[in-house]
Formats: C-alpha cells, sequence, structure tokens
C-alpha cells in the first residue's frame, strides 16, 4: 500500500509511525512532512493546503489511501477532492469538517440536538456584541467563528477586556474574516478533558483520554500555545464520565451530523471541561489534536490503517479498537520565544528510539547531515510507561539527552493529572 499523509507537524510524525507498523504498508509520502519526519516518511513540499497539488500527486504516484491530518485542508475539502479521484481518504469531508470550521455551526448544532455546552449568543456586528457585554456576567468567553489558529478564544476577566476583544475580531479584523460573527459564550470551570475518537458516522469507538497543557508556562502561567505537552490516560476521566459523554456527547453529536446530512467520518475531536453540572462541550475539532496524538496512538494497540480504513468505508463496528492500560507523556520543546517571536535554524542533537521513549519532530528540517530547529513547537518527547509516574519520569529523562540550545520546555507537564491521581 501506498499511503499519503498531509501535514507536516508532530501529530502527523506520530500517525506516520503508527502507520508504519501495518506490514502491508510499502510506502509513506508526508505533503509536506518535515526534516525529522523524513526518517520514517517521503517528504514531498507540498503544502498541506495546496487541494490542486495533493489530488495530483496522489493520482500520479497511484496512492491507496490518504490521511488529512490538519484542519485547513479538511474544511478547504481535501477529503471530498481525492474522493473524486477515487482515493479513499481518512478525515471528514468539508461539510462535517464545519463542525470545527464554524463556531457558531457547532454552537447551534449542539442547541438544536440538546447537547450539554456553554450558554451563547452570535453577533454578526459589533454595536450588538458590545451592547450585550454592558451586562453580561464576567468572566466571558469571546470567540471568532471561524479557523484562526487556534488564537481565536479570549477568556475575559473584566468588561473592558471583553470589549476589547470584541472590537479587535470585529472592527479590527485582528482574525480576518474569521472574526465577523462572535460567539460570546457563558465561563465554565472545571477539569478539561480531550478525547478523540474514530468514527465512521454511525459508530463512535472512543480514544484513551488525555490532558493538555495550553499555557507557555509552569504552573498554567504565560500566554497560550498550541500545546505544550500532554499525557495519557487523563485521571479526571473516569469511567463513569466516560459512559454519561458517551450517551449525553459523542452519540448524539454523531446522529445529529447524519441528521443534518452531513455524515462525519475521520477523528472528532471531543474538548470537554468537567463541569460541576456534568460534562460539557468547550469545542468540537475535526482532526486528531495535535499534542493529543501524540500521547494517545503510542498506547493505540490495534493496527491503525486498518481502523482508519474501517472509518473511511463505513465499516468501524467490524474492528476492533484497542488501547493498552498504560499511560504516556509528551512533552513539547519550543523555540525559546515562543508563542511570541523565536529563532529557527538552531542545530538539534536527539537521542535515539527505542521501544517506549520517542521523539515526534513537529518543526525541523535538515541542513547538511543534521536537523536545526524550524519553528514554534519543535520536538514532542514521548515516552510510555505502566504508570503515569514513569511515564513523565521518562519522558523528562528524554528532554535531558536532547541537545537544543535555543530550546524550552515546560518541566511540570502532568503534575496536575498526578495530583488528581492521589485524590
Ligand atoms: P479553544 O481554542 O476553543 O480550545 O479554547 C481555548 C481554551 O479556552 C480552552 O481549552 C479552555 O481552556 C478555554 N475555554 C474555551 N471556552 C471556554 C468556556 N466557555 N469557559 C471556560 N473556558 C473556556
Ligand atoms: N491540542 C489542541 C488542538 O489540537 O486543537
Amino acid at each position: 500500500m501506498k499511503i499519503l499523509v498531509v501535514g507536516g507537524g508532530g501529530r502527523e510524525h506520530a500517525i506516520i509511525k503508527k502507520l508504519k507498523e501495518n506490514e502491508t504498508v510499502e510506502q509513506i509520502f508526508a505533503l509536506p512532512g518535515n526534516g525529522g519526519i523524513a526518517k520514517d516518511a517521503t517528504c514531498v513540499p507540498i503544502g498541506a493546503k495546496d487541494i490542486p497539488a495533493i489530488v495530483a500527486f496522489a493520482r500520479e504516484n497511484a496512492i491507496d489511501f490518504a490521511v488529512v491530518a490538519p484542519d485547513d485542508p479538511l474544511v478547504l475539502g481535501a477529503v471530498d477532492a481525492l474522493n473524486a479521484e477515487g482515493i479513499p481518504c481518512f478525515g471528514p469531508k468539508a461539510n462535517a469538517a464545519i463542525i470545527e470550521g464554524s463556531k457558531v455551526f457547532s454552537k447551534n448544532l449542539m442547541k438544536k440536538y440538546g447537547i450539554p455546552t456553554a450558554r451563547y449568543e452570535v453577533f454578526t456586528d459589533p454595536a450588538s456584541a458590545l451592547a450585550y457585554l454592558e451586562d453580561a456576567p464576567i468572566p466571558t468567553v469571546i470567540k471568532a467563528d471561524g479557523l484562526a489558529l487556534g488564537k481565536g478564544v479570549i477568556i475575559a476577566t473584566s468588561r473592558e477586556e471583553a470589549m476589547a476583544a470584541v472590537r479587535s475580531m470585529m472592527e479590527e479584523k485582528q482574525f480576518g474574516e474569521s472574526g465577523s460573527r462572535v460567539v460570546i459564550e457563558e465561563f465554565l470551570t472545571g477539569p478539561e478533558v480531550s478525547v478523540l475518537a474514530f468514527t465512521d458516522g454511525k459508530v463512535v469507538r472512543p480514544m484513551v483520554s488525555s490532558m493538555d497543557h495550553k499555557r507557555a508556562l509552569d504552573h498554567d502561567e504565560g500566554l497560550n500555545t498550541g500545546g505544550m505537552g500532554t499525557v495519557a490516560p487523563n485521571p479526571y476521566y473516569t469511567e463513569e464520565i466516560a459512559k454519561v459523554c458517551m450517551e449525553t456527547i459523542f452519540l448524539p453529536t454523531v446522529r445529529a451530523m447524519n441528521e443534518e446530512g452531513r455524515p462525519f467520518q475521520g477523528c472528532l475531536y471531543f474538548g470537554l471541561m468537567l463541569t460541576p453540572d456534568g460534562p460539557k462541550v468547550i469545542e468540537y475539532n475535526c482532526r486528531f489534536g495535535d499534542p493529543e496524538t501524540q500521547v494517545v496512538l503510542p498506547l493505540l494497540e490495534s493496527d491503525l490503517l486498518t481502523v482508519m480504513q474501517a472509518c473511511a468505508s463505513g465499516t468501524l463496528a467490524d474492528v476492533e479498537v484497542r488501547f493498552s492500560t498504560g499511560s504516556a507523556c509528551c512533552v513539547i520543546m519550543a523555540s525559546k520565544g515562543y508563542p511570541g517571536k523565536y529563532e529557527s535554524g538552531c542545530p538539534l542533537t536527539l537521542p535515539e528510539d527505542d521501544a517506549d521513549g520517542f521523539i515526534y519532530v513537529a518543526g525541523a528540517k535538515k541542513e547538511g547531515e543534521g536537523l536545526v530547529s524550524a519553528g514554534g513547537r519543535v520536538l514532542g518527547v514521548t515516552a510510555v510507561a505502566d504508570d503515569l509516574p514513569t511515564a513523565i519520569q521518562k519522558a523528562y529523562e528524554r528532554v535531558g539527552r536532547v541537545d537544543f540550545a535555543n530550546g524550552y520546555a515546560r518541566s511540570d507537564i502532568g503534575a496536575r493529572a498526578m495530583l488528581a491521581l492521589q485524590k
């Protein structure tokens, strides 16, 4: 089998490494991949958003199966375009990817089908949004409607901050057209849990739960980032809560998408908050999370390609999706300055992977024989073990063996999960 993976970050590296475990896989192409992924796949310099070039490449190279990992090409219809060429794909079509592509769509879907989420209002003009904020409860949450590189969410702790966020999204167009509609929603509290789920549009198979660490610095301080580390499973997500989520969130969402004529096939990501009133949806993503994938896939014992093919062909009921009972930890090493300004081009020397410790490369390119950093998030240093404390310890031990002079990592990935375990 010849496989094509669209994307070029740590998540794609984790997907590629897992796909390689299937013996029928002869070759994997990564579009565009990166210097670190090049160890595991053939990287082709085609951008993840260049759909005509992706489709042409797939046709010319007789690709048997494609995996579209990032949000942009999914929302832009990469799966539709590949399917039109007869190439089966893992990932939702554009009409289902809208569940991430438009917050207004996803909020209205949840309201219509009674799926628990924060109360909200939608605004299409700044004057009415600002008027609403005059006496809205504070803190409040302001969200740009469209994709905004994960930065379109502002938790405003004062009325002034809330109004400034509305002005910058709706008037100054900080996120371009993504901000022409905004959602203003109730501020929820409670532990956050990420659950990625395989679905073929009918059956839902949740993966092991995980916990992201979004802030740049220790103790959840500093700016929001794309994610500075993850652990799996998430100790807050008990079996009892999992049952509630299946009945009140996962199955209702998949059914709702069917009702709307937008069957979702691929990986549906549920960003959940375990509030005092029960689990609620904070956000949906139409794809694998990054860096959640880096801790979830190493714990998958079933064959990833088989599961992905079943999602694409509507036969997920027939395949087993099994996870190990162990734990995983991924510590992101980022360029100093990230998520603000940072420098690239710093030499990287990485320890060899072994059976329970490996490095997923998110942002690096080849220079001569070596690798240099090329991006904000650079490495996902990952370990698996029988229990969480050991996984965390092994991941950090591996971080200590990385030579990346311009890099930084949080030192407390998994600390909150450990506290929860001790309760
Ligand atoms: P997102 O970019 O949608 O993942 O949101 C970023 C983060 O904002 C989430 O991980 C939550 O921590 C937080 N957040 C989003 N919506 C809410 C809400 N309604 N109440 C409290 N926190 C929220
Ligand atoms: N880690 C959160 C995301 O992938 O959006």
